[in-house]
């Protein structure tokens, strides 16, 4: 059987710059993608921007846009995005396409045919920005003004007819669901979160708004366009051409296998989606992983404070693969993390420059000084050597697992400790003393000392994919060999041939930079 692996990331707003939290939650699903192909999957990931709604009218209109002309626009920025921030995305679905016009309106068909919608007036909180609507006991007065207690956003009393998702008919399904599939929400925090909140019981979900039209139209009633979130969730589906349940993207891809969420969105995720695809009688998607904030110096990021780092300024002078490493390495997975130009600096220094870069760039130096450029060719390895690779390769099926669970620093740090190892391993051998005494002894150390770092170079490709491929490209390892199964393969080394030229990996960024 295929072995398919179905990742997504929430699709953006098109609404402003992009900033850390879009390339955060980007990047965190690139990894586990890339992960998979390494694990020989059959990868589809997605990514994408959220057009319709109330919030991008408005925006559009700011801007004296039409709203399709603003998104054709502001889509195109996050579109150049997944290349700055290096992501191996599959696809990147836009709301506003034919291909998700029909999903939408196949789903709301559905939940029309299963009974869940019904028409009434709704009355009460909403926030633009966020897309949501509030109780009251989840908005609080600031200076005046009502703002969610949640989100901070400013909320507006709204009062207008509305289709509504019979959402209380399912608080019993879901919560048996989520009993049922214990990981189908992580971490574990977030499960108890989204748990309490079903538990009080669900009130039903207004799902279309008459009051703008920038949206797509509910069927049969065209006063009404149907809720930005029941639309911007659908994408899941309608890139796998759905409503064509026949066809192989939908086989093979649905149900997804992980949404990477930011824990904003998790109601929406871990709640309202579940509901509309049960209802819609549709497979759910077998988890939601909902990451925690970045922050800035342990604030919220925000033009008043003057704390904002933007990644397009830091890619631009510390380059991609840094970004990608420092974010994850820094931000435990799951919770909130702050992040700083300092700690970034010292990051590059002490985990890229000098622990990986610096292996790479003094073993390849002394083989091209000490070896013709070549990489010793039958050597043969002592128990120290065997001792040291084995090491690596024993833990091989629980590095899979951490992936698999989405423990990420937990795999980086375990790979981490294996680069610095292999630079003790590098000094305690003294290849340049036995050089001369017993090169044979030197061809095994480097031969050993290759074979590592081309493990830890595998290990380290989903999250520093560029300096990793330079690495591997210099010593033929290429294509489907970039691969966790050639962890364990040896053979792949002893082509012997020429080694190109390896340029600095990692520059040391000094402090006043
Ligand atoms: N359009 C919706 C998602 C619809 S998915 C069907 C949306 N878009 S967004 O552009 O506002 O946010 C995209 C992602 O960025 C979300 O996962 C959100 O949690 C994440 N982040 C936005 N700011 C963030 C931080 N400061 N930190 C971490 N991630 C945050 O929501």
């Amino acid at each position: 059987m295929d072995k398919n692996f179905y990742i997504t990331t929430p699709i953006y707003y098109p609404s402003g710059k992009p900033h850390m939290g879009h390339a955060y939650s980007s990047i965190v699903a690139d990894i586990f993608a890339r992960f998979k192909r390494l694990e020989n999957y059959n990868v589809l990931f997605l990514t994408g921007t959220d057009e319709h709604g109330q919030k991008i009218e408005k925006e559009a209109k700011k801007n004296n846009k039409d709203p399709k002309q603003f998104c054709d626009e502001i889509s195109e920025t996050f579109r150049s995005l997944t290349k700055i921030l290096n992501l191996s995305n599959d696809d990147f679905i836009r709301t506003t396409e034919k291909r998700h016009h029909n999903s939408v309106i196949e789903i709301w068909n559905r939940l029309i045919k299963s009974g869940d919608i019904y028409l009434d007036k709704y009355s009460g909180w909403y926030s633009v920005s966020d897309e949501a609507f509030y109780d009251e006991d989840e908005i609080e007065d600031n200076n005046g003004k009502k703002i969610s207690k949640s989100s901070g956003s400013a909320v507006e009393w709204v009062e207008e007819e509305s289709y509504f998702f019979k959402l209380s008919a399912w608080s019993k399904k879901l919560l048996e669901f989520y009993k049922k599939n214990p990981n189908f929400i992580l971490p574990e925090s977030r499960k108890n979160e989204v748990v309490k909140f079903v538990e009080k019981g669900l009130k039903d979900l207004s799902i279309s708004r008459t009051s703008f039209t920038w949206g797509i139209p509910v069927p049969k009633d065209k006063n009404h366009v149907i809720y930005v979130w029941l639309d911007a969730l659908t994408n899941y589906i309608s890139a796998l051409n759905f409503p064509n349940t026949e066809d192989v993207k939908y086989k093979n891809f649905w149900p997804a296998d992980v949404h990477i969420i930011g824990k904003d969105i998790l109601r929406f995720h871990a709640v309202f989606w579940p509901a509309f695809l049960l209802a819609a009688n549709l497979p759910l998607p077998k988890r939601i992983f909902g990451h925690g904030w970045i922050l800035s110096d342990d604030k919220k990021m925000s033009k008043s404070l003057g704390n904002i780092l933007d990644p397009l300024e830091i890619i631009n002078k510390y380059g991609i693969d840094q970004l990608r490493y420092y974010l994850v390495k820094e931000v435990s997975l799951g919770n909130d993390g702050s992040i700083s130009l300092e700690n970034l600096k010292n990051c590059i220094n002490n985990d890229l420059a000098n622990n990986y870069g610096n292996l790479c760039q003094r073993v390849f130096s002394f083989i091209k000084k000490n070896c013709d450029n070549k990489i010793p060719s039958n050597p043969k390895l002592n128990d120290t050597d065997q001792k040291f690779l084995d090491n690596l390769k024993k833990s091989v099926p629980k590095l899979i697992s951490l992936m698999n669970n989405q423990e990420l620093n937990e795999y980086i740090k375990t790979v981490v400790k294996f680069s610095f190892d292999a630079n003790k391993y590098f000094n305690d051998s003294e290849p340049w003393i036995v050089k001369k005494k017993n090169p044979e002894r030197m061809n095994a150390i480097l031969f050993t000392i290759v074979e590592q770092i081309k493990n830890i170079s595998i290990l380290l490709n989903p999250i520093i994919p560029n300096a990793t491929n330079k690495v591997l490209t210099m010593i033929n390892i290429v294509g489907k060999n970039i691969s966790i199964d050639k962890i364990k393969d040896h053979n792949i080394l002893k082509s012997n041939k020429e080694l190109g030229n390896l340029e600095i990996l990692f520059t040391k960024i000094e402090h006043d930079n």
